[in-house]
């Protein structure tokens, strides 16, 4: 449905005083494909370029280079009523949602503006149409509808956020950090609603997440970026329970995901995410792993494939697999 083909997105970043200007690359050579109905996770360390590969296929920022084409057309040649499609078919929901909803208009309103200014109903058909989203998203709209965003939780205002995405009927929504600011059980019941709605609707999502558990319960398919590159892919369940990344392997560590099957030594992280403006030579990952050896520092390892999609780009893939 929606592809994307060795992005790369690179940002000028004035480096200060005297020092000139510098690329900063957020997003390295990723090819990313999303098939009707499906979730697909991204996973990686704050800074990782997650949201950046976000806002690309959202066509909200243009890719430096390679290619994105949505049903077959790509993005530059979206025009009109393709492109006017595009927008309602492809949404976005932000855990921070004071990006989405107008904090000086009702809650109905708010759902509202769509159904008049994208699908164009009247007003009387929005009306009762965002009621009905309210009520999809377990919000009452004789108490919610007259209300204004501040005067709602957390939980509650991603639902309404969540209303707002779906009064598009969209087909694939991209959710970065939906639920990262939510207590645990808010959280839970957000994901429950985000599953049925998939189910009634055959909506696809990319849920970008840095929690591993959240990942591994809403996602079938995960991807994990490290500075700017997809280290690794695949079925979720696989993924966390065999990873075949030193870097994944260290992130299951630092949150373990439950799974009484995995027991495996701890082999954690060293160090810090290094500086995007000076990318490790060889495999970016290597100055933080406990595999590196003198290849590792001069070559870029190549993808390697296991069974049911599930890659890895790591010299030494094999032997983390192995545990
Ligand atoms: N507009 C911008 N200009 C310059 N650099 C940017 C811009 N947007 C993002 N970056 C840089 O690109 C890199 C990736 O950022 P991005 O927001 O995509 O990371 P992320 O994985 O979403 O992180 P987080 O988990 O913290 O949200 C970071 O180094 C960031 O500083
Ligand atoms: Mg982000």
């Amino acid at each position: 449905m929606l592809q994307g083909t060795n992005l790369i997105k690179d940002f000028r970043v004035r480096l200060g005083l005297f020092r000139g200007n510098a690329n900063l690359r957020a997003v390295d050579n990723v090819s990313i494909a999303i098939q009707p109905g499906e979730t697909v996770a991204l996973v990686g360390e704050s800074g990782s370029g997650k949201s950046t590969l976000g806002r690309m296929l959202l066509g909200l920022i243009p890719q430096t280079s390679g290619a994105l084409s949505y049903r077959g057309t790509d993005f530059s040649q979206l025009q009109g009523d393709a492109q006017r499609q595009f927008r309602a078919d492809v949404q976005a929901v932000f855990q921070d949602t004071s990006a989405s909803l107008n904090p000086r208009r009702r809650i109905g309103d708010n759902v509202e503006s769509p159904l008049i200014f994208n699908r164009r109903l009247s007003a009387q058909q929005a009306r009762s149409e965002s009621a009905q989203l309210l009520e999809r998203v377990g919000l009452d709209p004789k108490t919610f509808a007259s209300r204004f965003p501040h005067q709602l939780s957390g939980g509650q205002r991603q639902r309404v956020g969540l209303a707002r995405a779906l009064a598009s009927q969209p087909k694939f929504i991209v959710a970065d950090e939906p639920v990262s600011a939510l207590d645990v059980s808010v959280r839970a019941q957000i994901l429950k609603l985000m599953q049925e709605l998939q189910a009634q609707d055959q909506l696809a999502y990319l849920f970008i997440t840095h929690d591993l558990g959240v990942a591994r319960l809403i996602a079938k398919r995960v991807m994990v970026m490290y500075l700017g590159a997809v280290v690794e892919e695949g079925n979720a369940a696989d993924v966390f329970a065999r990873p075949a990344h030193p870097y994944t392997h260290a992130l299951t560590l630092a949150a373990p995901v439950p799974d009484p099957a995995r027991a495996r030594p701890a082999r954690h992280l060293m160090g810090d995410i290094p500086s995007p403006l000076a990318p490790p030579t060889g495999c970016r990952f290597h100055p933080r792993c406990p595999y590196a050896q003198a290849i590792c520092k001069t070559e870029v390892p190549p993808v390697r494939e296991f069974e049911n999609g599930h890659r890895s780009a790591c010299h030494f893939a094999e032997q983390v697999r192995a545990g």
